[in-house]
């Protein structure tokens, strides 16, 4: 299971780093954005796959695990930081835990939400994975 890393440009500034984003940098068009927050400790968050969609992952404050799963083996990461981020590929399943206190997780989405394109079962996940 490869984990593909995007790192994100910063401006390293005393009065605070920035970083910035462009769509002509990235592997798709973002169509919606949104973000975890105030995540109770213990909370575990994903436990699915998409069809299409693809999905940039960045711990914009704080840090959490990411662990992918294609269905025949599995990567665990700890996403700390905020110019590091992990690009989801379609038909990958996908568990976030152990997040830190305070803990922000944004998701930049390549389509807006649709429940369809979810796969929430783990063996229909796995037999869908193990045919395609
Ligand atoms: P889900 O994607 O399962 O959350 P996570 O993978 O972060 O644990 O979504 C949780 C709920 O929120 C589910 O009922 C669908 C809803 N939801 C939306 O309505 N719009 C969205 O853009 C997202 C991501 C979720």
């Amino acid at each position: 299971m490869e984990v593909k890393w995007i790192d994100i440009p910063s401006i390293k500034d005393p009065r605070g780093n920035l970083a910035v984003l462009e769509d002509s940098k990235l592997p798709f068009k973002i169509k919606r954005v949104y973000y975890l927050f105030d995540v109770p400790s213990g909370s575990e968050r994903g436990g699915h796959a998409h069809k299409n969609l693809l999905q940039l992952i960045i711990p914009l404050s704080g840090s959490f695990e990411l662990v992918l799963k294609n269905g025949q083996n599995e990567k665990s990461v700890t996403l700390y930081n905020p110019t590091r981020g992990v690009l989801i590929p379609t038909m990958v399943w996908r568990e976030l835990r152990h997040f830190s206190a305070g803990a922000v997780c944004l998701v930049l989405a390549s389509e807006e939400y649709d429940e369809d394109d979810y796969i929430r079962d783990w063996e229909a996940f796995k037999l869908k994975a193990n045919l395609s």
